[in-house]
């Protein structure tokens, strides 16, 4: 890794921000958010495995520059983005007096931001909110963009907003900490990236042989998907279409996480055994250059992911027609025509199940 910084700028009308990446960059978050904040008050928001490690850092940064800070920790895990620790968050950001002129800081993976800037969206109407990743997924992909959602029992992300952050931090040194299990996760994603937007991340990932060689090259990889994230957000913000193509592999990867029960396989994993079978299902409709999915299996076994398992036709069918994205019978598809290169098909749940 290096310690040069890059930089990255979100291009949206009146809504601009910059992404940063750096190593060491949680213990100059003050002098960053200072640039953008003039407040008296920043609430850190964070979960109980990242705020012991790393929320003492950006707090004593955060008061080198004049900001009185307050911690919230929530418990680590997709539970906690959840109604209850959403009023809690109003509670305590109300009881420490912030106002739409302080700072909401979230510190933590793809569950702390979006539950932070969910809180951050609504509490006040809108108090501005900065993202500290601490997870590859979250550094890729959940920080930049502006969605921001909690779960509701009956699903996933159902209630939510686009609220874009003032600023993104990112400091691949965190990842120095996080469970193997994790890291597997988050290069789901970067492989996804790879997949449908540049062949050459996809082959300067396949010649990374062991996990010194990956945080050696982490720097390079955040920035080459920060920046493709960035340009699909400022083409389509609202998600109204071009964005779609971000969910190559997520049609059948939720409902592989369905069928488990979100117990089984984690997010990514899910993901990665959907992107083979979009291969596939290419391949065999003569869409997809024969030998992708090939690649693709080796590829995501060499960063530990599963790629391969049993799926019953009712819960695919479940989870298509769930899917917010389609509409009627049909559904979008997103396919590869080969490594890099990524093309939307609408075509029937019932051609699909087949
Ligand atoms: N908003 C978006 O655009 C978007 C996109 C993709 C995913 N998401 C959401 O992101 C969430 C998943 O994010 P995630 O994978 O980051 O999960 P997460 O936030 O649950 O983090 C995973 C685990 O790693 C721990 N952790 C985080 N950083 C650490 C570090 N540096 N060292 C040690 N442990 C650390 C966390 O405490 C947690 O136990 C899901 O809720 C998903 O819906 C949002
Ligand atoms: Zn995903």
């Amino acid at each position: 890794m290096s310690d040069i910084m890059k930089s990255l700028q979100i291009n949206l009308p009146g809504r601009e921000y910059e992404i940063h990446i750096q190593h060491g960059l949680l213990e100059k978050a003050g002098s960053y958010l200072r640039k953008i904040s003039a407040g008296n008050k920043a609430t850190i928001v964070t979960d109980s495995n990242v705020g012991p490690l790393y929320a003492g850092t950006v707090t004593e940064s955060l008061k080198k520059e004049g900001f009185s800070v307050q911690i919230c920790q929530v418990p680590a895990g997709e539970e906690s983005k959840c109604q209850e620790q959403l009023f809690r968050l109003y509670d305590e950001m109300l009881d420490f007096g912030m106002t739409r002129s302080d700072l909401v800081v979230a510190l933590g993976g793809g569950v702390v931001g979006d539950l932070t800037g969910y809180a951050a969206a609504t509490l006040l109407r809108g108090i501005p909110f900065v993202q500290i990743p601490t997870t590859i997924l979250s550094q890729v992909d959940s920080s930049v963009g502006g969605k921001v959602a909690i779960d509701l029992p009956k699903g996933k992300n159902l209630v939510g907003a686009f609220y874009q952050p003032k600023m993104v931090l990112i400091d691949p040194l965190c990842l120095k900490t996080l469970p193997d299990r994790n890291i597997a996760d988050g290069m789901a994603e970067v492989i996804k990236y790879g997949a449908i937007g540049s062949a050459e991340l996809f082959s300067f990932l396949e010649e990374i042989k062991s996990d010194e060689e990956l945080f050696a090259k982490i720097d390079k990889i955040v920035y080459t998907c920060c920046d493709m994230k960035r340009k699909v957000v400022e083409e389509d913000e609202l998600d109204t279409g071009g964005r779609m193509v971000l969910n190559f592999g997520h049609t059948f990867g939720h409902a592989i996480e369905k069928e488990y029960h979100y117990q089984t396989y984690t997010h990514g994993e899910a993901v990665a055994i959907g992107m083979v079978m979009a291969c596939e299902y290419g391949e065999n409709h003569g869409i997809t250059e024969p030998g992708t999915g090939k690649r693709m299996e080796q590829l995501l076994q060499s960063f530990r992911l599963p790629t391969r398992v049993a799926l019953s036709k009712e819960s695919l069918m479940d989870a298509i027609s769930v899917d917010k994205k389609g509409s009627g019978n049909e559904i979008h598809l997103i396919l590869l025509t080969k490594i890099g290169e990524v093309k939307i098909i609408r075509t029937g749940k019932e051609d699909v199940l087949q």
